[in-house]
């Protein structure tokens, strides 16, 4: 039996375990039990998925880390520091300076402490020295920012914000592995971006990292709407992006890939999405937005502007109805002369975006090719013809900072 082979029968034997235990009626975990959710909250902020594979085996970041990476140029790489993972005696040493951020030894420390949000490594005594010998990544490196609430990078974690200050491809271009056309291309996504798609179809067209809450009751996921749930995307980007050992195919793009002979992905999945449903966007700060231009705007909204007949509903998407083709949809042509984005996916169309949340994940569209709200409605006055006043479309996106 081939590798792949291996894992589609274990994966077909997990099902028929699964399909017999429920017998039709539910005696597994509810998604929302607690225990899941914590379990789920685990993989999500802690599990590599055996990805060491790719980011140690290959790319070699393991020596990369130690030899160019002190602390000052990871938080501005965007990388985020937990700071309830750190000891006070190193609390103490970050405030009278006496732990210092200019050393690569100091990374290597507080990934020991596994204090850097996204990233697990193995740190061993070798030649009675502290040597990082393995790392890999997990959600968390673009899905959890945290609160700056220590210093900025450093803070309490949140989890499902996306990390719009984490520059991925600059971080897999100091690979040693990558060469330098490649390193071009990983060099051009800048801050908060990353191609999900790149590295199957060659195609350069960066998204936004989008955040990872606000998605109970959304049945069409990422932004062109490629899975009925996030359990389809997790196993895409645990093993085709993130090179965890799995398999993911999808015969409407081609995709078929497998690493491993043992699946890491698959069972990990269900907990993993629940504790992504568990999480709801946060709300407008009090104070965040004017609330009386708010009210005019939402008569704008559902009125004029016409934007419900497509931001409907509690979460405001028809996502669970209907996709939407590139011509109705304002954020193409991609920036830059990229290729469509939804060229390159499943469905070739856009998913209605839903907006609990916006006031917090600037830039807007799929690409970042709106940097405020305020741009997002002139966009849209200015592409369907709304006929919108200034005055109108300040209401209007102080309405969407409200939302
Ligand atoms: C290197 C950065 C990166 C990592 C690591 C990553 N993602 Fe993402 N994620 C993205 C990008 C970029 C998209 C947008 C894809 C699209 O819309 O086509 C995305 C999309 C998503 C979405 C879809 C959101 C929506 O609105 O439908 C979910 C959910 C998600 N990721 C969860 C995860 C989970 C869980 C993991 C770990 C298994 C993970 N991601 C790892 C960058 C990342
Ligand atoms: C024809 C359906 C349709 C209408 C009408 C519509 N939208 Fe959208 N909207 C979409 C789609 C599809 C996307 C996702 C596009 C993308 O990701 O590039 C989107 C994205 C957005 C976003 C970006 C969300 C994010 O997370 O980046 C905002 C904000 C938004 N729309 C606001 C509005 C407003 C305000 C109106 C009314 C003026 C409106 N929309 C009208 C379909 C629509």
């Amino acid at each position: 039996m081939n590798t792949t082979q291996a894992i589609r029968s274990g994966t077909a034997g997990m099902m028929i375990l699964l399909a017999g235990g429920c017998g039709g009626s539910h005696h597994g975990p509810a998604p929302d039990d607690p225990a899941t959710i914590e379990q789920g909250k685990q993989t999500f902020r802690f599990d590599t998925f055996g990805d060491e594979a790719q980011w140690t085996d290959t790319l070699r970041m393991h020596e990369v880390i130690p030899a160019a990476v002190d602390p000052v140029t990871a938080l501005s790489v965007g990388l985020k520091v937990d700071a309830e993972a750190l000891p006070a005696s190193v609390v103490k040493g970050i405030q009278d300076g006496s732990v210092d951020l200019k050393s690569p030894a100091t990374t290597v420390a507080l990934i020991k402490l596994n204090a850097v949000v996204g990233l697990v490594g193995k740190v061993e005594t070798v030649g009675g020295k502290d040597t990082l010998t393995r790392v890999g990544v997990t959600c968390a490196l673009c899905h959890s920012t945290v609160d700056d609430s220590f210093a900025p990078g450093i803070g309490k974690r949140l989890d499902g914000w996306a990390n719009r200050d984490l520059n991925p491809g600059a971080i897999i271009a100091l690979s040693p592995a990558v060469d330098a056309a490649l390193k071009q291309v990983y060099n051009s996504w800048g801050k908060g971006k990353y191609d999900p798609r790149f590295n199957l179809d060659g195609k350069n067209g960066p998204q936004v990292i989008p955040p990872a809450y606000g998605l109970k009751g959304i049945h069409r996921i990422t932004s062109t709407g490629d899975g009925d749930d996030i359990a389809y995307w997790n196993r895409y980007v645990a093993v085709t992006q993130m090179g965890g050992l799995g398999s993911f195919s999808d015969s409407r793009t081609g995709v078929s890939v497998t690493h491993g002979s043992t699946d890491l992905v698959g069972p990990k999945l269900p907990a993993l999405q629940a504790y992504q449903l568990s999480l709801a966007a946060p709300a407008a700060p009090a104070g965040s937005f004017d609330a009386p231009a708010a009210a005019r705007g939402k008569l704008l909204f559902s009125g004029r502007a016409q934007c419900m007949s497509c931001h409907s509903g509690a979460e405001f998407t028809d996502a669970n109805l209907r996709l939407h083709p590139v011509s109705d949809v304002v954020s193409e042509p991609e920036p830059g002369g990229a290729p469509s984005y939804a060229s390159r996916s499943a469905t070739k169309q856009y998913r209605t975006a839903p907006l609990r949340g916006l006031w917090q994940h600037a830039p807007y569209f799929h690409n970042g090719s709106a940097a405020t709200l305020q741009d997002v409605v002139t966009t849209y006055n200015t592409r369907k013809s709304l006929g919108l006043s200034a005055a109108e479309m300040a209401d209007l996106a102080e309405y969407l900072k409200s939302i």
